[in-house]
C-alpha cells in the first residue's frame, strides 16, 4: 500500500524553511502533499492559484511531491484522502503550545489512525514566517537565502503593482 502524507498551510508565500520540511518529508513517504489551505480569514497576498503555481515551481525537484488546494476542515480532507500522515514544522517552543492543541484536536477528528508528525524546522530558518519575508522584500530588504530565488522575484514584481498594501491585500479566492 502506499504511504501517503500531507504537509498543509498557507505558503503565502513558500519559504525554504517550508520547502526544507518538504524535502525531509518526501524521503519520508512514498508521495507527499502540499495542501495549500483556502482561508477565508487570513488576508492573501498571492491568491491561492498563484500560491499553488508557485509551489508546483520551487517542488518541481521532488518527483514524489503534489500541490493540491483545500477549504473547509483539515481532517476532512485528510479523512477523504487517505494520508497516513499530517507533517508539520516546529520552529521554536512557542509555536508548541498551539501546534500541541491541534494535533490533539485533530486526533479525534482524524479516521483511520492518521498521525501528526513534527519535524524540527532547521535552525537557519526558525525565525522566519511568510508575513516577515513579504515585510522585508517588498520594502527593498533582502530575502536572500531565505526563500527560493523565484518567490523573492514574484514577491517584488507584486508588490510594484499600483496600489498594492503587500500586508494588507486580500485574496481573489
Ligand atoms: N518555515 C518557515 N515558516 C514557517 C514554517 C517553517 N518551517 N512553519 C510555519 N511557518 C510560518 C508560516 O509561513 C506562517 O506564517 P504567516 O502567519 O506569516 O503566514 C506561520 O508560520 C504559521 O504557520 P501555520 O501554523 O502552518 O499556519 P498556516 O496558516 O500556514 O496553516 C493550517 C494553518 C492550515 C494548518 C490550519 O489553519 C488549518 O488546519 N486550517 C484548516 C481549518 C481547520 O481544520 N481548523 C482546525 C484545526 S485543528
Amino acid at each position: 500500500m502506499e504511504r501517503k502524507a500531507v504537509y498543509a498551510g498557507s505558503f503565502d508565500p513558500v519559504t525554504n524553511g517550508h520547502l526544507n520540511i518538504i524535502e525531509r518529508a518526501a524521503k519520508m513517504y512514498d508521495e507527499l502533499t502540499v495542501a495549500i489551505v483556502v482561508n477565508p480569514n487570513k488576508p492573501g497576498f498571492f491568491t491561492v492559484d498563484e500560491r499553488a503555481e508557485i509551489m508546483s515551481q520551487v517542488t518541481s525537484h521532488i518527483s514524489n511531491v503534489r500541490v493540491d488546494t483545500f477549504s473547509g476542515l483539515l481532517a476532512d480532507y485528510v479523512n477523504a484522502n487517505g494520508f497516513i500522515a499530517y507533517v508539520r514544522g516546529l520552529r521554536a517552543t512557542t509555536d508548541f503550545e498551539n501546534e500541541l492543541q491541534m494535533a490533539q484536536m485533530n486526533a479525534r477528528l482524524f479516521k483511520n489512525n492518521t498521525e501528526t508528525v513534527f519535524l524540527m524546522t532547521d535552525p537557519k530558518y526558525s525565525f522566519i514566517s511568510s508575513s516577515l519575508i513579504k515585510e522585508v522584500a517588498s520594502l527593498g530588504g533582502s530575502v536572500d537565502g531565505l526563500v527560493p530565488d523565484y518567490v523573492a522575484f514574484r514577491i517584488k514584481e507584486q508588490a510594484l503593482m499600483p496600489g498594492i498594501d503587500i500586508l494588507h491585500r486580500r485574496t481573489q479566492i
